[in-house]
């Protein structure tokens, strides 16, 4: 054979293995084996030297073109090889921008803390501060200093969940190893803490969490929410507490309810009301949800008494004042006809999603 012969065997055989290469490395190893430092066509090509000169350019004609059909095919081989690779890779890192997001879904706040922060708004907005107060208190909070006598049934274990019973007999005072504790059955007892703590004028109010021996039923919970409220000012008069809590309640139900304010028994307030508001379900005239009676309680106020201004230190003959306590779950049955107060506490998603 002729090295004119071994050039066209080399190029036929290149491109046959590049025809056949499937990757990028395949073609790399035919690369070396024919143009590489030692491969089949760089050899036929060191050849050269050991012709006779009139056979010189020919081959070198030949062994030029066969190099450069060799070097084309390599790179064109490589650009198409090369765009498989890219459109795998497309393939399988595709998104599909027209799918739906991944949906990441936001909790809500629970409905009785959307009516709490409401209220304070309301009050805040008034010019009112927002305090804090224990959740375990002594009966000199809960009960003493807000003028609930010994004997007042409010203070039986049937309706206190009494945690110590530490007060030597007959001598309880505010000291805390001198005192019964309990778990707070109302808010009032913040109305001590910050009068203890602070000068009149005092506008505050006092969301928070109180807890009674209660069985849960459609209207009761033994753990529930108060947003207690107390002014300490001088020249406070009942028309302030009235002018105050029918304002809140417009602001909380709507301009169209009317107010009735019902006179009650309070240990801590005289004279002391039940406020109730036009039932908005009848709009007054009596339905099954107002007992037929056209209005619906919503929380308790009077003036604050002098023995408990005297209890925490402040001169009941310079100041007079005013206080409240709302119930946060009836405000929150009441806006949302809810039937059912227990419905506040499972913790259904399917209910506590609709607020
Ligand atoms: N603490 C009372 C209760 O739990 C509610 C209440 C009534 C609070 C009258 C007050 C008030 O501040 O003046 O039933």
């Amino acid at each position: 054979m002729s090295i004119l012969d071994d050039l066209k065997a080399i190029e036929a055989e290149a491109e046959e293995g590049l025809r056949n290469a499937g990757s990028l490395d395949a073609l790399e190893q035919i690369r070396i084996a024919v143009t590489g430092k030692k491969g089949s066509l760089t050899a036929a090509m060191k050849m050269m030297g050991k012709l006779a000169p009139e056979e010189r350019p020919a081959v070198g004609k030949l062994a030029n073109q066969v190099r450069a059909n060799v070097d084309a095919a390599i790179a064109k081989r490589k650009l198409e090889l090369e765009k498989a690779v890219l459109a795998a890779r497309i393939n399988a890192e595709a998104a599909d921008v027209t799918l739906p997001g991944r949906y990441l879904s936001q909790g809500t706040q629970h409905l009785i803390s959307q009516i709490r922060e409401e209220i304070e708004d309301i009050f805040v907005g008034l010019g009112y501060t927002v305090e804090d107060g224990p959740y375990v208190e002594t009966t000199w909070y809960n009960f003493t200093a807000l003028n609930a006598p010994e004997d007042h049934p409010s203070r039986s274990a049937k309706d206190t969940f009494y945690v110590v019973d530490n007060a030597p007999e007959g001598k309880e005072s505010h000291v805390l190893g001198e005192s019964d504790v309990l778990l707070r059955t109302q808010t009032s007892g913040v109305q001590v803490h910050v009068m203890e703590n602070r000068k009149p004028p005092i506008y505050m109010i006092c969301p928070g969490t109180v807890f009674r021996p209660d069985t849960a039923d459609a209207n009761h919970l033994p753990q529930f929410t108060q947003v207690e409220g107390l002014v300490v000012d001088e020249g406070i008069t009942f028309g302030d507490l009235k002018g105050t809590l029918d304002y809140f309640t417009r602001e909380i139900f709507g301009k169209d309810r009317a107010t009735r304010y019902r006179p009650h028994f309070f240990p801590f307030t005289e004279p002391s009301c039940e406020v109730d508001v036009s039932c908005g379900v009848c709009g007054g005239k009596g339905c099954r949800f107002c007992n037929n009676t056209g209005w619906i309680e919503i929380l308790g106020c009077g003036m604050v008494d002098p023995n408990v201004f005297r209890y925490c230190g402040i001169d009941p003959e310079k100041y007079t004042g005013f206080a409240f306590g709302i119930g946060v779950e009836r405000v929150a049955a009441l806006r949302y006809d809810l039937p059912d107060l227990r419905m506040l506490m499972t913790g259904d998603m399917r209910f506590l999603r609709q607020f």
